[in-house]
């Protein structure tokens, strides 16, 4: 008897990914617009590194013993900016900075307050992979490595948090392989879109704190809708 070969293929069936990450990456400041956009949970603004803003960074850290700044900022009154940042009266670069990034974010989600957190890390502040609980999220590490976040495709949210059974990230499944994972740069500006923004249930950045390598701090900013 001889074999015949099956005269039907099996079907691949694709997987549509729903809300599939597109991360909006430009390098100018209207890439951050760009959150607007149904698909897309995370825009970067990437820019050139500042040397000035970084030294200023790294001198803040090492040689003032900065251990962050915490507060919350009345959009009306941001031509007053200065006067709010107690601490960085020698880091002219990082102040503009800093009110630019303020002003940008109040205008992009027209708010009446915004919360301002300037941390000084020296070690992973959220090691875990995860997803805030917020609608979007600015940040931006002037020094240090950048935060760690992974693409829709990639990740099975069926692992993260406590479902990861108490393993950690490279064993519990969430992602198939290290090569999954992307790195913000210093400098880059990045809103990060959480679980509360309308639509975006079950779709929130998977994100991490990168680890942090003994002599090299972050100082990171975050700014948040108030
Ligand atoms: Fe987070």
């Amino acid at each position: 008897m001889t074999a015949t070969a099956p005269t039907t293929v099996p079907t691949i069936v694709p997987t549509i990914v729903p809300n599939t990450v597109h991360a909006g990456v430009g390098d100018d400041p209207d890439a951050l617009a760009g959150i607007y956009r149904d698909e897309v949970n995370l825009a970067v603004w990437q820019r050139q590194p500042d040397p000035s803003l970084a030294a200023e960074a790294r001198w803040l850290l090492a040689d003032q013993g900065f251990n962050g700044l915490k507060l919350t900022l009345p959009t009306a009154r941001l031509a007053s900016f200065d006067r709010f940042l107690p601490g960085l009266e020698s880091c002219p670069r990082l102040r503009a900075d800093l009110h630019l990034l303020s002003d940008m974010f109040s205008c992009l989600f027209d708010l009446q307050c915004v919360g301002l957190r300037l941390g000084a890390l020296t070690s992973a502040m959220c090691p875990k992979f995860h997803v805030d609980r917020v609608t979007c999220r600015l940040i931006c590490t002037y020094t240090g490595a950048g935060t760690e976040w992974l693409p829709n495709h990639s990740v099975d949210r069926g692992k993260l948090g406590v479902a990861s059974g108490g393993l950690d990230d490279a064993a519990s499944g969430l992602y198939p392989s290290p090569r999954a994972i992307q790195q913000l740069a210093a400098g880059d500006v990045a809103l990060l879109k959480g679980e509360a923004w309308q639509g975006n249930e079950g779709a929130g950045l998977v994100h991490r704190s990168p680890a942090v390598e003994t002599g090299q701090p972050r100082l990171l900013l975050t700014l948040d809708a108030m």
